[in-house]
């Protein structure tokens, strides 16, 4: 079930990605390597979110695909930004060579500038036809918060900082949420925000589901990095030892990084447990999020 509808929810995502770029009035060459980052491989875990906790509570598909594209927008710009010499320096991104490879620096930073504004482009000019103008406006918000100093790019800023550093579990725990969670929250927010039927416990509890399953993303992200194989991950494994990044195998050692997953998943679950829905394929979405190889 999961498997089809994470296929399904891509392609739709991706059908609607293209249609922003017909026609390019500008350059060619920005506009490939946007569509080069954000298309290729990739698992297009925030889309799924944004569509399935829309349609458990009722958003109409048309209006939950500017929400999936953008967020995903922003996730693409994170990370051509991610990768790019100043920051950690990747050469390996899904597979293929970065962004910044392919093309070079300056195409990179900008690919990565115009997916972010694409992104609130794409939020501020729907129609929507379920969701008030509010509502919209309260997505933007949520986005642009996800994103910026204190979301993504907030804990992207920390990761830097803390590098080559001794730090807290608790510091860590930020980074974390910050670099990573907070768009994976606002996904789910986005998806809640456009069901008009949707209750402030739907999004208390949805909220609560996303921060453990958030957290619990990224400590497997570098639970993979030391674990699993370039090959298969489609990004250099040993890139965080490398770099002496802080992760929760380099703090904990890798039996503690694995405990701390397994709780993350329990209290995701509980949290589902408290939805008066069928919540099944959220069920097992979160035992992907935590057993999941690349
Ligand atoms: C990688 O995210 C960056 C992190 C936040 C850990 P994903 O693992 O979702 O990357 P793609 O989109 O599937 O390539
Ligand atoms: C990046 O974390 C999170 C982002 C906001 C892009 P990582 O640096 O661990 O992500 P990967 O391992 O390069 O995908
Ligand atoms: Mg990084
Ligand atoms: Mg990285
Ligand atoms: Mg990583």
């Amino acid at each position: 079930m999961l498997t089809q509808a994470l296929q399904a929810y891509s392609q739709r995502h991706d059908q609607f990605f293209g249609q922003q770029f017909q026609p390019v009035s500008t350059s060619q060459r920005l506009a490939q390597a946007m569509q080069y980052s954000a298309l290729n491989g990739g698992k297009r875990i925030r889309p799924f979110l944004v569509y399935a906790s829309g349609e458990l509570l009722g958003a109409q598909l048309s209006d939950l695909d500017p929400c999936a594209v953008a967020v995903e927008c922003v996730h693409a710009y994170s990370l051509i930004h991610d990768d790019l010499p100043a920051m950690d320096n990747d050469a390996l991104r899904r597979g293929k060579p970065t962004c910044h490879i392919a093309f070079d620096e300056a195409t990179a930073i900008l690919a990565g500038d115009a997916l972010q504004t694409m992104a609130f482009e794409l939020l501020s000019q729907h129609t929507f036809a379920q969701v008030p103008v509010e509502r919209q406006l309260a997505m933007i918000r949520s986005l642009a918060t996800a994103s910026g100093l204190a979301g993504m790019c907030g804990g992207q800023a920390l990761d830097i900082e803390a590098t080559n550093r001794a730090i807290s579990i608790t510091e860590l725990e930020q980074i974390h949420h910050h670099k990573t969670g907070a768009l994976i929250t606002a996904a789910v927010e986005l998806g809640v925000l456009a069901a008009p039927q949707s209750t402030a416990d739907d999004l208390r509890v949805l909220r609560d589901w996303s921060h453990a399953i958030g957290l619990a993303f990224q400590v497997q992200d570098d639970i993979l990095d030391e674990t699993g194989d370039t090959q298969t991950l489609g990004k250099q494994q040993g890139s965080d030892a490398a770099l002496a990044k802080a992760t929760y195998p380099a703090l904990l050692g890798l039996e503690q990084a694995i405990a701390k997953r397994d709780a993350l998943h329990e209290k995701a679950l509980h949290a589902l447990s408290q939805l008066p829905y069928n919540t099944d394929i959220f069920v097992e979405f979160t035992h992907y999020i935590v057993t999941r190889d690349r």
